[in-house]
């Protein structure tokens, strides 16, 4: 069971990718390990579109494409469009759930993902036929891993708990914790991408 924590803590977002293809039973095997994760009664309300073709993966990562960031979407090997016909409460829960469940399996496989959030819906339905009526939850790329980024800080666990109840102690601190570190690493992100 170490193994797991190891697997959760080594994940990381990557953002470079070899040209290699992945293989199609690896693909298969993600969106397995994405199905078997949990979900409001059951649901089961994720569904993806795989990507493959190079032009459409071009396409959909220009309607990920904000200034210079995100611009690596398009050189994935690799992108789903996980999408739900019809959304409930907790789909999104259901979906983030299915998401990582995705993301540490390919991790196992040597692949190297990123959850993708930013992208002009519309569009992205509109390329790919999808029914407006449904919602698109994400995008993940994927593609061999061709970098080792270093790990975005986390905050400390006992710095995320409150025992028993809530006390306003610490509040301060760590919401200027997640500020910190979230600007960090989108404007680190948004420069290195940049001189790409
Ligand atoms: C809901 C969600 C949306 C995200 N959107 C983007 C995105 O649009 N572009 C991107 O490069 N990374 C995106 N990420 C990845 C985060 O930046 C990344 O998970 C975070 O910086 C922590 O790094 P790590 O995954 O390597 O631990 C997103 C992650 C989540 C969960």
């Amino acid at each position: 069971m170490e193994e797991l924590f190891e697997l959760i803590k080594k994940r990381r977002s990557i953002r470079k990718y070899s040209k290699e293809p992945v293989k199609k039973e690896d693909v298969l095997k993600i969106i397995e390990a994405g199905s078997w994760a949990p979900s409001a009664s059951n649901n089961q309300p994720w569904r993806f579109i795989v990507i493959t073709d190079r032009e459409l993966i071009r396409n959909i990562g220009g309607q990920c494409t904000y200034f210079s960031l995100n611009n690596f979407v398009k050189e994935a090997s690799l992108i789903v469009v996980m999408y739900t016909e019809r959304k409930h409460r907790w789909t999104n829960i259901d979906c983030g759930m299915c998401a990582q469940n995705m993301m540490l399996e390919a991790y196992s496989l040597g692949i190297g993902s990123c959850f993708i959030g930013a992208y002009r819906e519309r569009k992205v339905k509109e390329i790919l036929n999808l029914p407006q009526a449904f919602k698109i939850v994400g995008i993940i790329t994927f593609g061999y891993i061709s970098e080792k980024p270093l790990a975005p800080s986390r905050i400390p666990a006992e710095e995320l708990v409150k025992w028993e109840k809530y006390s306003k102690e610490n509040s301060l601190h760590i919401r200027k914790a997640t500020f910190r570190s979230g600007m960090l690493s989108l404007v680190s992100r948004f420069f290195m991408q940049r001189k790409k």
